[in-house]
């Protein structure tokens, strides 16, 4: 098998976003496109000479192919080892899992997370480091200086190595180690949770329903609530992959995980049901009748987690992004815990949970997770869930309802205005950033500001620095809106606009969350002139 040195020239604008490279699967798939990026990770990381790695990914369209690409360069550049999932799959947080628990160097996961898939749609390429966390900047940073200058990068000449035949292959001087991507981390969740008590649950008629969106959490959801915990075969629903999750988008909120709304609103609705998203680091929760919003999910379960064998002795301290709601907040306040807001994304997370300051953290978008890993987990939030309720014996609704009861709520929905031209929505953020000192005082759609400012975050235990990192407006009363342009998305801009309200009046608790944050809702197009600046006078998507 033969070393080829191969010319390139760099390609524009691979840099890294919110969570890795994230590109159409065409630009992927051009010639050179994925070999670049890769060499740069390797550059990015000192070489990958001697190193382990893990190698997972959600089993989108092109994922096969590039993991190929992958093994044969890692092999040319001198890795000792790469662990790689039956078939090129393993989830995020089993990734996570695998990088800490084999103590390699790091691992690549290739995924574009909840985007669709197919060759029109996205793809991603990831780099986690060995926390198993995702690349903090620093990382991310000295790879994209690196495509910036690449000239050549090394691969073997080879046959694709058969990733379908567990056990160890060789593939030139380096071991390719193709593993069952789900039995470590369920034997994880397992020394997690109350397992027995959770079977008991479900062996005295608690019913429920597991969306895996034709995304990889379907054979990790079978093997752990179907076999593991006795839930009904079935429960899982939409289990097998598929390179395109079934023409859909993987993403688990209340549109693309409609099927399983439908099912949570009909008369004989299950006690409980969940999706998770394409790589199975997100997650959405819901009881009959009832969508639980994910910052409340994330309170919830911070209110409720010594339930669980693994956080039993507490949870120390939370952190949630910046524009995840507060209701977080006041669980911690009123458990004396430390309580960190994050800019947007899981990287920032990694130092928290590493120095043990934190043991629990969300994001609005979906993401919730803990220290067992360091990529939120959406399966594991799931199984916590189930470990609160057999604890409690209270249902979903009823457990939601206690907790406003107890900390209040916080009201709290994002829109999303996508597609929006980029300059247009730079040209917003821009000037609302000039207008921020004057707002105080102001009114708004009947809401006075009390205070305004940019969101930027010096991380407690390395100093480190990440400016402008999203627009906060504080309203007298408990309001707040947040505006920040996404740093996932593949084509123009997408504007997202979280707004949030408080209340603390029980009859409040019912009422629609749209309708309940109308005032907030035109005060943000006011303040934030979105119809002047975009033209939009309604957003694509009210998660
Ligand atoms: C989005 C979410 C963010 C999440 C990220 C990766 O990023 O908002 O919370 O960490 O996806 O899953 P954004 O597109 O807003 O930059
Ligand atoms: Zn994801």
């Amino acid at each position: 098998m033969d070393i080829v040195d191969v010319e390139t020239t760099p390609f524009e604008g691979q840099k890294p976003g919110t969570s890795g490279l994230r590109k159409k699967t065409k630009t992927f798939m051009q010639p050179r496109y994925l070999e670049n990026f890769v060499e740069c990770i390797w550059r990015g990381i000192g070489g990958v000479e001697g190193k382990t790695l893990v190698l997972g990914g959600d089993g989108r369209y092109f994922g096969d192919r590039a993991a190929q690409v992958i093994l044969r360069m890692a092999a040319a550049s001198g890795a000792r080892r790469i662990i790689v999932g039956q078939g090129a799959l393993m989830s995020t947080p089993a990734a996570s899992n695998m990088i800490r628990k084999r103590q390699t160097h790091g691992g690549i996961i290739l995924s574009a997370s909840h985007n669709p898939g197919g060759p029109d749609e996205d793809f991603g390429v990831k780099f986690n480091t060995p926390n198993g966390g995702p690349a903090p900047e620093e990382v991310t940073g000295r790879i994209f200086e690196a495509t910036k200058e690449i000239r050549r990068y090394r691969i073997l000449e080879a046959q694709d190595v058969d990733l379908d035949r567990l056990g160890t292959q060789r593939l030139g001087d380096m071991e390719v180690e193709v593993i069952d991507p789900v039995a470590d981390y369920a034997d994880l969740m397992e020394r997690l949770f109350d397992f027995a008590a959770i079977r008991e649950m479900i062996s005295g008629g608690f019913r429920l329903t597991f969306d895996a969106m034709h995304a990889v959490t379907g054979p990790y959801a079978r093997e752990i609530l179907e076999n593991r915990l006795g839930a009904a075969p079935g429960s899982v629903r939409n289990a097998e992959p598929k390179p395109d999750f079934g023409g859909g988008h993987p993403d688990p909120n209340p549109i693309w995980a409609e099927e399983l709304v439908r099912a949570m609103h009909a008369e004989d609705a299950p006690d409980f049901g969940a999706a998770s998203d394409g790589d199975g680091d997100r997650n959405m929760i819901m009881g009959p009748g009832m969508y639980v919003a994910p910052s409340d999910s994330l309170a919830v379960l911070a209110a409720n987690a010594e339930l669980a064998p693994a956080y039993a002795d507490g949870i120390r301290g939370v952190a949630r992004s910046m524009p995840t709601s507060r209701a977080v907040d006041h669980v911690a306040r009123k458990k004396g815990l430390e309580c960190f807001e994050t800019p947007t994304g899981w990287k920032f997370f990694g130092n928290l949970l590493d120095e043990g300051r934190v043991r629990l953290c969300g994001e609005e978008s979906a993401g919730t997770g803990s220290d067992h890993v360091r990529e939120k987990d959406g399966l594991w939030a799931v199984l916590l869930w189930l470990n609160v309720l057999a604890a409690t014996g209270k249902g979903v609704v009823e457990l939601v309802h206690d907790h406003w009861r107890e900390y209040g709520r916080d009201i709290y929905s994002r829109h999303d205005f996508e597609g929006v031209e980029s300059e247009k929505a730079e040209a917003l953020i821009d000037e609302l950033r000039t207008r921020l000192d004057g707002l105080a005082g102001q009114s708004f759609a009947g809401r006075v500001v009390e205070a305004a400012d940019e969101f930027s975050y010096t991380d407690p235990v390395d100093g480190s620095t990440a400016a402008q990192q999203g627009l906060r407006i504080y309203l007298e009363g408990g309001g707040r809106i947040v505006l920040r342009l996404s740093g996932t998305g593949t084509t123009g801009a997408t504007l997202r606009v979280y707004l949030e309200d408080r209340t603390e009046e029980q009859d409040r608790f019912g009422v629609d969350t749209q309708e309940a944050l109308g005032e907030v809702i035109a005060a943000a197009h006011e303040i934030a002139r979105i119809e002047a600046h975009t033209g939009r006078t309604e957003p694509d998507v009210r998660a």
